[in-house]
């Protein structure tokens, strides 16, 4: 076999393994599995990368590449191993950002290595569309960061006539890539780096932090496509492959998470959601109703009673981190011959997966897991359900409320069970900004206090019973 086949067949094995890394990420239970494969097949690539340079001259300055590599993971491995699973979302608009980048920087350097060889039209286009889409996703992301890791405030960032401008930058572009194209201009090409950078970050400013991690998996979607104009311009299969996949998959849970949230994905990018508060925060409204509070001891008896049991998780429960006392309480639950599910929301918390994350790192078994239709049927029959650090994801204004802006998003009712408790610090709200009537609702009880403290008390409480 020759070795350019031998090449062909690594990057076709690594090929492969991505596409089946992406099944297995598919499912809780196969996710660990589909990680460790992508990385195994990243491994195979790389290795074969070098394989087909070291003997044809091609590869220069070795021993930068193996510093930046050592960087690269000095930086990443401790990131990854210590990052708290609320700052998730952070860590991936970090990473994304520095894919985006990375891929703009190739094509810069690119440009500057082919531009007198006289290439293609297209070969050119894919070199400058690489540049505009990488860059504008390394900026983007830069501000999505900042949002989230409360840098900078989280709410939409809006002036007059801004959509305006933003499209104006945009066509800007597009007119600074067929000018180069044209006349060959290379002076042009920091302008377009730098209206690019502008771009990513005037694209960025009116999205609320609530809707930031739908623009995160956009971005991302638009890294994998500057890495796969990347690989046209390389000439490298694997890197068109593995930029498609991405930029396919990123498309895909954008829009998954946008009808998770009832919302289509133009009215995340371009609506400024979030901008406004409506809810008051104070237990006691101007219509004269208030809310039912209890302590977590009469919580503690409520469950000793019932004989069904469902926990809402939400995004309180990351802040908490009390995955591992809400699993003892189901255990301790269960021992006594109640049954317990937990109801999971697709958008609870803040980035897809986040309550199976958190619940499995927690070693909750997977079949008391119940997506939300099931666990909606479930409801009907419960005793409690008890909400823990939920808002959004339980309002009934998006199925009653048709001026309320989370209206259509599909929730988990549960006001369906006899008994509702709610754990919560305060009467602020969630992270939409909108009151929550299922805090007046008469079957609610209140225990406020931060969940993990609160669970620890409910379940000494349900011990000694
Ligand atoms: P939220 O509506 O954000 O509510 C979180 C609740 O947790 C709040 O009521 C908060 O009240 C409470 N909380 C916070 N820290 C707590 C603590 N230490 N102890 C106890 N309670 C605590 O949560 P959700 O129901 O999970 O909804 C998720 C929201 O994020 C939705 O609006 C969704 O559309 C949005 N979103 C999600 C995603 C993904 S993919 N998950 C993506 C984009 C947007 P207090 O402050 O009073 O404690």
């Amino acid at each position: 076999m020759s070795r350019e086949t031998l090449i062909d067949l690594l990057y076709l094995f690594s090929a492969t393994t991505f596409v089946l890394a992406l099944k297995g990420l598919g499912s809780p239970k196969r996710a660990r599995y589909g990680n460790m494969l992508a990385a195994f097949g990243m491994l195979v690539a790389i290795v074969a990368t070098f394989y087909k340079h070291v003997d044809g001259h091609s590869l220069h300055h070795v021993g930068l590449i193996f510093l930046a590599m050592a960087i690269g993971v000095l930086v990443a491995v401790p990131v990854a191993r210590f990052v708290k699973m609320t700052a998730m979302p952070q860590l991936v608009a970090i990473f994304n950002g520095v894919g985006g980048g990375a891929a703009s920087l190739v094509s810069i350097t690119e440009y500057i290595h082919i531009k007198s060889t006289h290439p293609a039209t297209y070969v050119i286009l894919e070199v400058l569309l690489g540049v505009l889409i990488g860059t504008v996703s390394f900026a983007g992301s830069a501000i999505a960061f900042a949002k989230l890791q409360e840098l900078m405030t989280g709410r939409p960032v809006t002036y007059p006539g801004q959509q305006f401008l933003n499209a104006l930058f945009g066509l800007g572009a597009l007119a600074l890539i067929i000018t180069i194209l044209v006349t060959g201009s290379s002076s042009l090409l920091w302008i377009l780096l730098a209206l690019a950078f502008v771009l990513g970050v005037a694209f960025v400013l009116p999205i609320g932090g609530a809707d930031v991690p739908v623009l995160i998996s956009l971005l991302n979607a638009f890294t994998g496509l500057a890495v796969a104009a990347s690989g046209f311009t390389l000439g490298s299969n694997l890197l068109i492959v593995a930029g498609t996949l991405v930029g396919a998959s990123g498309i895909l849970l954008t829009r998954l998470m946008s009808k998770a949230m009832g919302r289509s994905l133009t009215n995340v990018l371009f609506s400024a959601f979030g901008s406004v508060v409506t809810a008051s925060g104070e237990a006691n409204r101007a219509d004269g109703r208030s809310v039912k509070s209890g302590s977590p001891e009469d919580a503690g008896v409520l469950l000793n009673y019932a004989s069904r049991v469902v926990i809402i998780p939400g995004y309180g429960l990351a802040v908490a981190q009390a995955q591992h006392v809400v699993r003892e309480l189901a255990e301790e639950l269960e021992k006594k011959g109640i049954e317990v599910f937990f109801a999971i929301h697709p958008v609870a918390g803040r980035m897809p997966g986040h309550m199976n994350v958190l619940l499995a790192e927690a070693n909750v078994p997977y079949e008391q897991l119940l997506e939300m239709d099931e666990a909606n049927s479930e409801l009907q029959t419960a005793d409690v359900a008890l909400v823990v650090g939920a808002n959004d994801t339980v309002n009934p204004a998006a199925t009653q409320d048709k001026t309320s802006p989370i209206y259509g998003m599909p929730i988990i009712h549960a006001d369906l069970a006899e008994n509702v408790v709610f754990l919560k610090r305060s009467m602020r709200p969630g992270f939409a900004g909108i009151e929550n009537e299922l805090l007046y609702n008469p079957k609610t009880t209140l225990v406020f206090g931060d969940a993990k403290d609160t669970l620890t008390k409910i379940l000494a409480t349900v011990k000694a019973g």
